[in-house]
């Protein structure tokens, strides 16, 4: 199998190979491991995250299972498939790519009537194709949204949405990227993202390295900026959106959502049609991960709160769909009401060839 090697994740040589996002800025560490459970936990530690990286994490960690260790015997499929599957599913719980990618995997699988001891290689290249295809769906997201920015914008995002979180340009991010290309975009305002910092630590190097205009600001400095005027859009992903345009994405989210529609400002949601979940009919039926208390009490060694302190801590939060202003996906850009009117994935690459 060829190398495949764009942005934070790849293939090359029998290992899968991924950029430990922990340590960035400071230290741009590749990781490579032929071990699945390593994949997963670096899924779970957020090594590697943003929901269609995690999506194409699974994918290739699904194949690494069948490559590393080859099927001699078609009845041990089922149970092979469950081990694996159940690896990857229990990483985290929010983000719906994740399940839309180990749903891919295992129909490649189920549908492959050749000799089993290839299997690893034909799951690899369903695994490349997912890649792809969400490097296709970044660009297309790109141009979709770019349209929506109006010559001398600045806006305002939150965590990270960029070529670290899936395997293009990034949704909101590649929006923000395009339409700084088409020379439309002034300047872009970027939240920290409490409490793990997606946004100091990830967004505004991806912005730096690109050389975009941007400034750093507190998640509560966020409300203050729109009052002066200072932002006329907002750009987030998602990490899943319900049959009814509800949206679950970083907890900070619905905050930005209610304060940008305080101030008239329009309200982006982006993201690839595999963040759809239309088996969930509101975001009330959202999972939403919660994360360790140790991370709002400590920072590295240092304490930072008292530690024993009772702590909540939602990695996520649910955005109504009456709070959006438009749903920009690989297919175009959606506004309300949602429902019906968001698109279902066509799950071919000939979809985003021109
Ligand atoms: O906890 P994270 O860093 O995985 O959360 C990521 C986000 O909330 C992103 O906004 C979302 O996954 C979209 S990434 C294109």
């Amino acid at each position: 199998m060829k190398e495949h090697k764009t942005g934070a994740i790849g293939w090359k040589e029998g290992k899968v190979w991924f950029l430990d996002q922990t340590r960035i800025p400071a230290e741009q560490r590749v990781v490579e491991t032929n071990d699945p459970s390593v994949l997963a936990g670096a899924i779970r530690t957020l090594s590697i995250r943003g929901a269609p990286l995690i999506g194409i994490a699974a994918a290739y960690g699904v194949a690494l299972d069948f490559i590393s260790s080859p099927m001699s015997r078609r009845e041990d499929l089922p149970s092979r498939l469950a081990r694996v599957q159940a690896l990857f599913a229990s990483t985290r719980p929010t983000a719906v790519n994740l399940f839309w990618a180990l749903e891919r995997m295992r129909e490649t699988a189920e549908s492959f009537s050749g000799n089993i001891g290839n299997l690893g290689e034909v799951l690899l290249n369903e695994a490349v194709r997912i890649h792809e295809e969400d490097r296709l769906t970044c660009e297309q997201i790109g141009i979709h949204g770019a349209a929506l920015i109006s010559p001398g914008m600045s806006v305002l995002t939150h965590c990270n949405t960029g070529a670290l979180a899936t395997g293009g340009i990034g949704t909101a991010f590649g929006i923000i990227r395009t339409a700084w290309e088409k020379k439309v975009l002034r300047h872009v305002y970027v939240d920290e993202t409490r409490p793990l910092l997606q946004g100091a630590r990830l967004t505004a190097w991806e912005l730096t390295q690109l050389g975009i205009p941007s400034t750093l600001i507190t998640d509560s400095t966020a409300a203050f900026l729109m009052l002066q005027g200072r932002i006329q859009a907002v750009l987030v992903g998602a990490d899943r959106i319900a049959a009814n345009g509800d949206v679950a994405n970083k907890v900070g989210t619905y905050g930005l959502a209610v304060t940008a529609r305080y101030h008239a400002i329009p309200f982006y949601v982006a993201a690839p049609t595999s963040t759809i979940d239309s088996t969930m009919k509101s975001g009330k039926d959202i999972p939403i991960e919660v994360r360790d208390s140790a991370e709002l009490l400590r920072q590295g060694e240092r304490a930072i709160a008292p530690i024993g302190m009772e702590v909540y801590a939602p990695a996520f939060d649910v955005t109504p769909n009456e709070l959006i202003t438009a749903i920009i996906t690989e297919y175009g850009v959606v506004s309300p009401p949602f429902g019906s009117h968001l698109p279902t994935r066509q799950s071919s690459l000939e979809n985003f060839k021109k």
